[in-house]
């Protein structure tokens, strides 16, 4: 500008020679200026971050985060060199120092305003920082907002009353009453699946029990858990001889016991291994056995204690009279979700497991023309095992040996073999090929099922008493873990996907993951809270998950059973996971996941007529307060989705340092969204 307006003045001008000099003085003066000014300016900034990070007592690390909410920083370009390594956590943590100073320089004064309704309560002796409310977080922030989210509020969710804070919907037995449904106890109808109609769900969001604090980081939170999460004691009193929980202080404390392992699941694991032929007691046989299924898992001590040797366990049990089993498991972060073997298929594919487990699970597999037995089957891949420990397999009472004889003529017809027995322990084995069934005598019960059904769907179906045959995939193609991870399913063929698509998927979602965990860490969330356990709300290939595979967590793959069932992949990669319709309430407790990750999620809930507040709010319900909910979809989704951060209580975290880079997966105009859940309580009302 100056170039050219300069002349046109210096026209009229009698000593042009003498003005140019000056003009050119005076640039240069300007320049200096600006340059010492600026410097000055951003030396300052710097010093009072370090004034910060060092003036501040120990109080200043929780302040930080709740600043860390609100970081909404410089845009950083995805770089070559992001690394997921272990060392990464330190940085991870400098990099919360320098950005959250910085935010906390930025935020305007607190001033002591608050919210309506509900106050954050994550930090009770820090009254200045619980005073910030949304419009305070919206005024300093929208400014800047160029992405077009506009978080003007459309919908305030109201506050469930309290005595939902442990809400299940579709397994809520009081609705069970209240609609008067006519459920078969003695099939364990009661604790299957039941979602209330439209007209009954609670649109309203789940309080955290009073007290509730920011849970254990794993690994501390496998032995011990804060009480206060989960106020149930009767675990602690009514097994305190078989040391499942202990009460210490605040703490609940796992000693890693259960009703057949009172000395720890460990030992009992180890001996698993010993009878399957390992002399070092390593069960997963160097990497054969590596997806578990445990059913009647209590607090699944027994899972907790397989991560060691590189075992991933399903855990799964209903809501029963041992209060919250599963919720204790997951607030200890391990897999683990609810469900029974009642009268449905349980939501995995076919040949899903390289062993099944149930000690002293009370489950009667030798009844019901062992219909039960005949699902695990389903579920076990060919040559998988089954362990079961039962007083059965030894005591000499009558009705044992019954119960005894009756099994194991079942499992005979079944084709399966003893591979071990030892005190009350037996280990059968699924057969490899078909050839046992082919040589059964006629009418031999429990028949093979027909070869028209589909073995992997497992939705909303009934179990059937036959067993599943054994397809042409059924040979032992799988490589052994962790080389499973990254090879091309054996089932890729029968879903019709090329490899080439598989490798793609694996790259792509490598270079995604790498991008949120550095988002992750940046923000402190890695550093602070701990990522334990994660859901990947639509799957795929199960790519998201193995990208994170040298992390510390555990992620639940969910795959649609609307679509192609890939579910099966996943597991014959080494990973665990469940079929699931979002437009229902998932099989777990409130606040049990640190992140979910919906990539496509809400435009499908959206193609199939359902709510995408109701799932907003779904997902609100299983998210912990602190938690991270990424969202990757069409931008007008991701758009619409924004104006929900607020009536949800969710921190927009991720505002503009996020650029979408371009991949083999993108669908043109998609976008991230990251937000994350606000800690607060109801208030008390007077
Ligand atoms: C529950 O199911 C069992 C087994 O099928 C059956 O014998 C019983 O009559 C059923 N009970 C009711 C109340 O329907
Ligand atoms: C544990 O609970 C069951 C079921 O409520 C009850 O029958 C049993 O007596 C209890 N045992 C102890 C030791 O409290
Ligand atoms: C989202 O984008 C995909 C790919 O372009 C498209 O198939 C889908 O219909 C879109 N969904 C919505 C809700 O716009």
């Amino acid at each position: 500008m100056l170039g050219k307006t300069t002349p046109n003045r210096m026209r009229g001008s009698r000593n042009n020679d003498a003005v140019h000099k000056r003009r050119v003085f005076v640039t240069v003066c300007a320049t200096v200026l600006m340059l010492s000014l600026l410097s000055i300016y951003y030396s300052s900034f710097f010093n009072s971050r370090m004034h910060h990070v060092h003036g501040d007592g120990s109080s200043e690390e929780e302040r930080e985060w709740e600043g860390a909410s609100k970081v909404v920083r410089r845009p950083k370009p995805l770089a070559d060199d992001l690394s997921m390594d272990d060392t990464g956590a330190d940085k991870g943590e400098a990099d919360l120092d320098v950005d959250t100073i910085n935010l906390k320089e930025e935020r305007p004064d607190e001033t002591k305003r608050k919210a309506d309704k509900y106050e954050a309560d994550d930090d009770k002796d820090d009254s200045d920082e619980r005073t910030d409310n949304d419009d305070q977080d919206a005024s300093a922030e929208d400014p800047k907002d160029e992405e077009g989210i506009d978080e003007v509020t459309l919908k305030t969710f109201p506050v469930c009353d309290s005595r939902y804070s442990e809400l299940i919907p579709c397994l809520d037995q009081s609705l069970q009453k209240q609609l008067k449904m006519r459920l078969n106890h003695s099939l364990m109808e009661h604790f299957e699946r039941h979602c209330p109609p439209p007209q009954q769900r609670l649109n309203c969001l789940i309080p955290p029990p009073p007290n509730y604090q920011v849970p254990v980081k794993w690994p501390e939170s496998r032995d011990e858990v804060w009480q206060a999460n989960i106020p149930h004691t009767f675990l602690a009193t009514n097994k305190s001889d078989q040391h499942w929980m202990e009460l210490q202080g605040d703490k609940a404390i796992f000693p890693g016991g259960g009703t057949h392992f009172h000395d720890g699941a460990d030992k009992y694991i180890a001996n698993l291994g010993k009878m399957l032929g390992e002399a070092d007691g390593d069960l997963s046989k160097a990497g054969k056995i590596r997806t578990v299924f445990d059913v009647g898992c209590g607090v699944a001590s027994f899972g907790a204690f397989l991560l060691p040797l590189d075992i991933i366990a399903m855990s799964l049990a209903p809501n029963d009279v041992h209060q919250n089993q599963i919720q204790f498991a997951l607030e200890r972060g391990i897999p683990s979700m609810l469900g029974v073997l009642g009268t449905m298929r349980l939501p995995y594919p076919s040949k899903s497991f390289d062993l099944a487990h149930c000690s002293r699970c009370r489950i009667d597999w030798h009844k019901r023309d062992g219909i039960l037995l005949l699902e695990v089957d389903r579920l076990l891949r060919p040559g998988g095992y089954f362990a079961w420990s039962s007083p059965a397999a030894y005591r000499e009472t009558e009705s044992d040996r019954q119960e005894w004889n009756e099994m194991t003529t079942l499992v005979r017809n079944m084709c399966w073999t003893e591979a071990a027995k030892e005190g009350q322990t037996v280990i059968w084995q699924k057969p490899l090929t078909s050839e046992c069934y082919e040589e059964r005598l006629p009418g031999t019960h429990p028949p093979l099922c027909s070869s028209v059904e589909d073995p992997d769907a497992a939705w909303g179906l009934p179990m059937k008493t036959c067993i599943t045959p054994l397809t042409k995939y059924n040979e032992d193609s799988l490589e052994p873990w962790p080389q499973r991870l990254t090879a091309p399913s054996p089932r890729l063929q029968e879903l019709g996907i090329a490899e080439r698509t598989f490798e793609t998927d694996t790259f792509v979602w490598q270079q995604r993951v790498q991008y949120y965990w550095k988002q992750l860490k940046i923000n402190g969330q890695i550093a602070h809270n701990g990522v334990r356990n994660i859901m990947d709300m639509n799957a795929n290939f199960g790519g998201f998950a193995a990208a994170l595979k040298e992390q510390d967590v555990w992620i639940m793959n969910v795959v649609s059973p609307y679509g192609p069932n890939t579910l099966k992949m996943v597991y014959d990669r080494g990973l665990i996971g469940t079929l699931h319709d979002w437009c229902e309430a998932f099989s777990t407790y409130p606040r049990t996941y640190d992140v979910l990750h919906a990539w496509d999620v809400f435009s499908k809930v959206d193609e199939r007529g359902c709510s995408i507040e109701d799932l907003l709010l779904e997902m609100d319900r299983v998210v912990r307060p602190w938690g991270i909910i990424i969202i990757r979809d069409n931008a007008s989704m991701v758009n619409r989705v924004g104006k929900y951060l607020k009536g949800l209580r969710w921190d927009h975290w991720s505002k503009d340092d996020f650029e979408i880079v371009e991949d083999a997966l993108s669908h043109g105009d998609e976008k991230i969204l990251m937000a994350r859940k606000r800690l607060w309580q109801p208030v008390e009302s007077f």
